[in-house]
């Protein structure tokens, strides 16, 4: 099915391309939804049920926190660092939400930077299409192992068109572990794919 045509079954408007500013874009990647027929592969091979909470670092319009709100009724929190594009995930939420009242999950949606987003102790699964530079990733991914110290549990990253700084990072600089790696079918590009990470408890 078209992405059009999924986004109007939700009732959003996701679809399109949005570039930073030349000053900004060395860090921060345009916005681009993940591919539905990559999240519909993802959302048949990995467990969300065991999530509580998801976030999705660089949520753009909000494709990722619909879907998968809509498919698992979890709650989700999308986290833009552009102005105009949140407001369109707040539109999008609004017209989302007179179509799916009967799901009691949150879905919440934060204007700013994913480096400054306060890690909270129920977020145990986070999304990452490319949102930014690896030295922002990097930030991230320290607070969230900050945020573990301090109240233990599991957690997932899941890495969508992985790059291979982010790769090379989590491997060297730390604890998380590669779980699975879900091909989306009929894609020959070796970055079509999802590599699913996870950090045990009894593991730190
Ligand atoms: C490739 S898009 C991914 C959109 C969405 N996660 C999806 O997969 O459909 C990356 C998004 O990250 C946002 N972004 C870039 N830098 C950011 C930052 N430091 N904090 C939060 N969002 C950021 C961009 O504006 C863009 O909307």
């Amino acid at each position: 099915m078209e992405e059009r045509e999924q986004d109007k079954l939700l009732g959003i408007k996701t679809v399109g391309t949005r570039e930073w500013p030349d000053n900004k874009k060395i860090h921060y990647y345009r916005y681009e939804a993940t591919p539905y027929k990559a999240l519909h592969a993802l959302s048949e091979n990995y467990k969300f049920k065991d999530a509580d909470t998801i976030v999705d670092f660089g949520c753009g319009r909000g494709r990722v926190a619909f879907y998968l709100h809509n498919r698992f009724h979890l709650p989700v929190v999308g986290v833009e660092a552009d102005f105009r594009t949140y407001r369109e995930a707040i539109e999008n939420k609004i017209m989302y939400r007179l179509k799916t009242r009967n799901i009691a999950a949150p879905v919440k949606f934060k204007y700013g930077l994913a480096q400054h987003y306060k890690i909270d102790k129920k977020d145990n699964c986070f999304y990452f299409f490319n949102p930014f530079s690896i030295p922002i990733f990097r930030k991230v991914i320290y607070n969230i192992l900050r945020s573990v110290e301090k109240d233990r549990r599991n957690e997932d990253l899941i890495l969508y068109y992985p790059m291979q700084e982010y790769e090379i990072f989590l491997e060297i600089g730390t604890p998380f572990e590669i779980i699975d790696k879900i091909r989306v079918p009929g894609e020959n590009d070796e970055r079509e794919k999802f590599i699913i990470y996870q950090l045990r408890e009894q593991l730190y």
